[in-house]
C-alpha cells in the first residue's frame, strides 16, 4: 500500500510508527462485517428488551397515566415509571434538570415517561404504544426567538466584552446590521443509541453501551440504581458514530436499561429505533443572531456586537459549554478590537440540544463570516481581501476577546497557499465570465478560513489515563480512556505505543474502553481524544520502556555510550540487538514490572467563567477551504463542483486518517448548512425523524473534484508528537459551500444586494433568497 507520509517526519532516524498513514485498526473487521457493535454482542440467555413510552405533548401536566394495557400486552415482563427509581431520577450531565422518565409534567414531544420490558424488542415497542395518558396542556415555547422574547433561559445569559464597543461603533464610518438564523442538525450516527445492562453478583451491573463517555454512564447508572460507582462497570468497544450525540445523551438509555436490569436481575437491552432516537435525543443547537458591526472604508472591522440565542431545548444538558464555545469562536480567524458578544440558552419545549461536532464553535464562527461577506459586498470587494485584512496578526492584534494570546497563528500562510493551489483568483474571473453569459445557471465561489481552539473549555476535563500491558510473549495490550467512534483514536494511540516500544503495529492490540481499566475519564470529545489519551498511553509505554532499558543495561552493559534504543521489534543495547520478546521474557524472570499506567493533564489552561477570560485552549488548529458551486436559479437546485481544503493537523500522527476526518467533517458540515432541515409541526412534534424526511449528504453530493491536503506545520505546543487535533475543526470548512451559494445568488442582483440567506440553504431557502434579491435589485 502506498502510505501517505506526514509533511514533516520527526527525525530521520526515528522509528516511524507515527506520522505515517496507517489503516484503521478495525478496517478489516469493518469491511468483513465482523466488528462488534453493542447490538452484536451475543445475548445472554434470558435477555429482555426495553422500549420507552414517549410524550405526545410538547408541554403538559400528566393528569392520568393508565399503564394497565401496557402491562397486559403480549410478552410484557415489567413496566416502570419514575416512581420505581430507587436512586435519583436524573441523567443531566452538569445541571440536574434532566429526568430519566418524566414526572407529572412533560416538556417536549418525545420525552420518555415510562419503560416497558418485554421478551422481544418488537413486543416492547408495541406495548409502549398502548399507554392511555391524559394531559392538561400548558403553553409551549418552540423557537429561540420566542424564548428570547419571553426571557426563558435554561441558564443565565452570558456576555464577553472587550474594549468599548459603543464608542467604537459610533465612530465607525460604515455599519452592517441584521439577523441570521442557522438551523440545528441531527447527529445521524449510523448506529443508534443502545445500552445492554447485565446484572452481576452483589447488586453490580455491567453496562455495554454505545457511548463517548463511559465514566459518565457509570455515574448516572450508579446514581439511578442507588449503588456506588464501583458496582457499575461500563464498556464500549466502539460506536458506529457519535458526533457528540453520545457524549451526554447516551445516559438516558444506559440509565433506563440499568434500572430495569437491576430490578429484574436479568439482562436488559434498550435499543432505540431510528424514529425514537431522533424524537427523543438532542441535536446541534440552532442559533438566532442579531448583529451590528461597524467598519471602515477598507473593510476593517472596528466594532462588533452579536447577540446569539440558542435553542437549548427543555433542559440545560451541555448548552452552557456549547454557548461558551460559540462565544469564544465568534472571532474565528479575525482580530476584533471592541466587541460585545452575548449568548443566551433559550429554554424551549423541544429535545434538549447537546454536543455536535464543533460544539458551538461552528455556530459562533459562521456569524462573523456572514458579516464579513456582507461588508465585502457593500464595499464591492472580494470577500477574501476583507477576510485577510481582518486576520489576527502574528505579533500584534493577536489577543482574542477572551484574553488568550495567539502564538501559533498560521492563517495567512495557509490561506495564501490555498489561494494559490486552488487557483482562486483565476477561478473568480471565470465564474464572473460564466455568470455574465448564463441567465439561469449561476456559479458562486468562496474561500473561508477557520481557527478552532483545542481543549475542553471546562478546564478539569483535560485529563486522560491509560493502561499498557506487555505480556511475557512480547505482545502488548493497550487500554486508554478514549472511545472509538470511527475517528481512529485507537489506531493513533496504538501508533504512539508502537513508536515508544519500537514495535510493529501487529504486536499490539487495543481493548474496549472500560471503566474498570481506566477510571474517571472525560468524554472523548472536544477533538482532544488522541491528544489526551495518546499522551497518557505514551506515558505508560515510556515507563515500561525505561524499566526494560535499565534491565537491558544490567544484562548487556552500556560501554558504547549510546542510549538503549527500541526499534524494528528489537532492543539495541551496547552493540547487542535483542528481540523484544526475548528481553521481555528475561525481564519477567527477573521480576521487572511489565505493565504500567499512564496519565496526562494538559498544562497551562485556565478559565474564569465570570469574566469569560483566561487561557481556555492549549493551541489552535487552522484551515481554509475554497468551494465552487452552480445554482439553478429557477429551481434552487445546486451542485458543489469543486472543493479544495487545506487543514493544519500539525505533524499529523496519521495523515490517511486525518484526511478522512477532514473529508468527513466537510461533507457533514455541508449537510448542516444545506439539506439537513429539522422541522417541528405547530404542535411541537419533530416531523423530520427519519431519513425519509431528513436529508443527510449522500455519496453523489460529494464533489467530483475534492482536493484535501494537510498543511505542513508543527504544533508549537508540546502535543503528542506535535500533532494537532482534527475531529471537529474541519466542520467549519464547508462555510465555503454556504458562502459560494450566497455568492451565486448575489450575482442575480449584480452583487449589489446582500442575499438574506439563512441556513440550511435548502432549495426552497435559495429560491426565497433569490426572489428577495430580485425584488431589492
Ligand atoms: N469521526 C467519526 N468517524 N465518527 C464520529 O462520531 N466524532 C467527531 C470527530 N470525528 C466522530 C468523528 C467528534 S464530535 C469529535 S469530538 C471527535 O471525532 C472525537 O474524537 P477525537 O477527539 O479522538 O478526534
Ligand atoms: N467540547 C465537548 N464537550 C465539552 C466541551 C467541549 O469543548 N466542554 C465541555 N464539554
Ligand atoms: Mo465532539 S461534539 O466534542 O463529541
Amino acid at each position: 500500500m502506498n502510505q501517505p507520509v506526514a509533511p514533516t517526519v520527526i527525525t530521520e532516524a526515528a522509528w516511524k510508527a507515527v506520522g505515517v498513514g496507517r489503516k484503521h485498526e478495525s478496517a478489516e473487521l469493518h469491511v468483513l462485517g465482523q466488528a462488534t457493535y453493542t447490538d452484536d454482542i451475543p445475548e445472554l440467555h434470558g435477555t429482555l428488551h426495553g422500549a420507552l413510552g414517549l410524550s405526545s405533548k410538547a408541554h403538559a401536566r400528566i393528569t392520568a397515566m393508565d399503564l394497565a394495557p401496557v402491562r397486559s400486552a403480549p410478552g410484557v415482563v415489567a413496566v416502570y415509571t419514575a416512581a420505581d427509581i430507587v436512586g435519583t431520577n436524573d441523567c443531566g450531565p452538569i445541571i440536574h434538570d434532566d429526568p430519566i422518565w418524566a414526572v407529572e409534567e412533560v416538556m417536549y414531544v418525545g420525552q420518555p415517561m415510562f419503560m416497558v420490558v418485554a421478551d422481544t424488542h418488537d413486543n416492547a415497542r408495541r406495548a409502549a404504544r398502548r399507554a392511555l395518558v391524559t394531559y392538561e396542556e400548558l403553553p409551549a415555547i418552540f423557537t429561540p426567538q420566542e424564548a428570547k422574547a419571553a426571557g426563558a433561559y435554561v441558564l443565565p445569559p452570558m456576555q464577553l466584552k472587550r474594549g468599548d464597543y459603543q464608542a467604537a461603533f459610533e465612530k465607525a464610518p460604515h455599519v452592517v446590521k441584521g439577523q441570521l438564523f442557522v438551523g440545528g442538525q441531527e447527529q445521524f450516527y449510523l448506529e443508534g443509541q443502545i445500552a445492554y445492562a447485565i446484572p452481576k453478583e452483589d447488586d453490580a451491573l455491567l453496562v455495554q453501551c454505545s457511548t463517548q463517555h463511559p465514566s459518565e454512564m457509570q455515574h448516572v447508572v450508579a446514581h439511578a440504581i442507588g449503588v456506588h460507582s464501583h458496582k457499575v462497570q461500563v464498556e464500549c468497544r466502539r460506536m458506529g458514530g457519535g458526533f457528540g450525540g453520545k457524549e451526554s445523551q447516551s445516559a438516558l438509555w444506559a440509565a433506563s436499561a440499568g434500572i430495569a436490569a437491576s430490578k429484574l436481575r436479568r439482562p436488559v437491552k434498550l435499543r432505540a429505533d431510528r424514529d425514537d432516537d431522533m424524537l427523543v435525543t438532542g441535536k446541534r443547537h440552532c442559533f438566532y443572531y442579531e448583529y451590528e458591526v461597524g467598519y471602515d472604508g477598507d473593510g476593517k472591522i472596528l466594532a462588533a456586537r452579536v447577540d446569539m440565542t440558542l435553542r437549548a431545548g427543555f433542559s440545560a444538558d451541555l448548552s452552557g459549554p456549547v454557548a461558551t464555545r460559540a462565544v469564544c469562536h465568534f472571532d474565528n480567524a479575525y482580530y476584533l478590537s471592541d466587541v460585545d458578544i452575548r449568548a443566551g440558552c433559550g429554554k424551549t419545549n423541544t429535545q434538549s440540544n447537546t454536543a455536535f461536532r464543533g460544539f458551538g464553535g461552528p455556530q459562533g464562527a459562521i456569524a462573523i463570516e456572514y458579516i464579513i461577506d456582507e461588508i465585502a459586498r457593500n464595499l464591492g470587494r472580494d470577500a477574501l481581501d476583507i477576510r485577510r485584512l481582518n486576520f489576527y496578526g502574528k505579533t500584534e492584534r493577536n489577543v482574542t476577546p477572551y484574553g488568550q494570546e495567539i502564538v501559533d497563528n498560521v492563517i495567512e500562510a495557509l490561506t495564501a497557499e490555498l489561494e494559490q493551489s486552488s487557483d482562486y483568483r483565476a477561478r473568480r474571473q471565470a465564474v464572473e465570465a460564466f455568470n455574465a453569459a448564463s441567465p439561469v445557471l449561476k456559479k458562486g465561489l468562496a474561500l473561508t478560513p477557520l481557527k478552532f481552539g483545542i481543549a475542553f473549555n471546562v478546564t478539569h476535563l483535560n485529563q486522560a489515563g491509560a493502561l499498557v500491558h506487555v505480556y511475557v510473549d512480547g505482545s502488548v495490550l493497550v487500554n486508554h480512556g478514549g472511545t472509538e467512534m470511527g475517528q481512529g483514536i485507537n489506531t493513533k494511540v496504538l501508533q504512539v505505543v508502537a513508536h515508544e516500544l519500537g514495535l510493529d503495529m501487529s504486536q499490539l492490540r487495543i481493548m474496549a474502553t472500560d471503566t474498570s481499566k481506566v477510571a474517571n475519564t472525560s468524554a472523548t470529545a472536544a477533538s482532544t481524544g488522541a491528544d489526551l489519551n495518546g499522551k497518557a498511553a505514551q506515558d505508560a509505554a515510556r515507563q515500561i520502556r525505561e524499566r526494560l532499558a535499565a534491565y537491558a543495561v544490567k544484562l548487556y552493559g552500556d560501554e558504547d555510550g549510546q542510549p538503549v534504543r527500541f526499534f524494528d521489534n528489537h532492543v539495541h543495547v551496547n552493540g547487542h540487538k535483542v528481540a523484544f520478546p526475548e528481553l521481555v521474557q528475561k525481564a519477567y524472570l527477573a521480576r521487572v514490572q511489565l505493565w504500567s499506567d499512564g496519565f496526562y493533564a494538559t498544562p497551562g489552561l485556565h478559565w474564569d467563567p465570570k469574566t469569560m477570560s483566561g487561557h481556555p485552549f492549549s493551541y489552535y488548529a487552522y484551515g481554509a477551504a475554497v468551494s465552487e458551486v452552480v445554482v439553478d436559479t429557477l429551481t434552487g437546485e445546486w451542485k458543489l463542483l469543486r472543493a479544495d481544503a487545506l487543514y493544519d493537523a500539525g505533524r499529523s500522527l496519521n495523515p490517511a486518517i486525518d484526511i478522512g476526518q477532514v473529508e468527513g467533517a466537510f461533507i457533514q458540515g455541508m449537510g448542516w448548512l444545506t439539506t439537513e432541515q429539522l422541522w417541528w409541526n405547530p404542535a411541537g412534534k419533530l416531523m423530520t425523524h427519519a431519513p425519509s424526511t431528513y436529508k443527510i449528504p449522500g455519496i453523489s453530493d460529494c464533489p467530483e473534484d475534492f482536493r484535501v491536503k494537510l498543511f505542513d506545520n508543527s504544533n508549537v505546543e508540546d502535543s503528542i508528537h506535535r500533532s494537532k487535533a482534527v475531529g471537529e475543526p474541519p466542520l467549519l470548512l464547508p462555510f465555503s459551500v454556504f458562502f459560494a451559494i450566497r455568492d451565486a445568488i448575489s450575482s442575480v442582483g449584480g452583487h449589489k444586494v446582500n442575499p438574506p440567506l439563512h441556513a440550511p440553504a435548502t432549495s426552497e431557502e435559495i429560491l426565497r433568497a433569490i426572489s428577495a434579491v430580485e425584488m431589492a435589485a
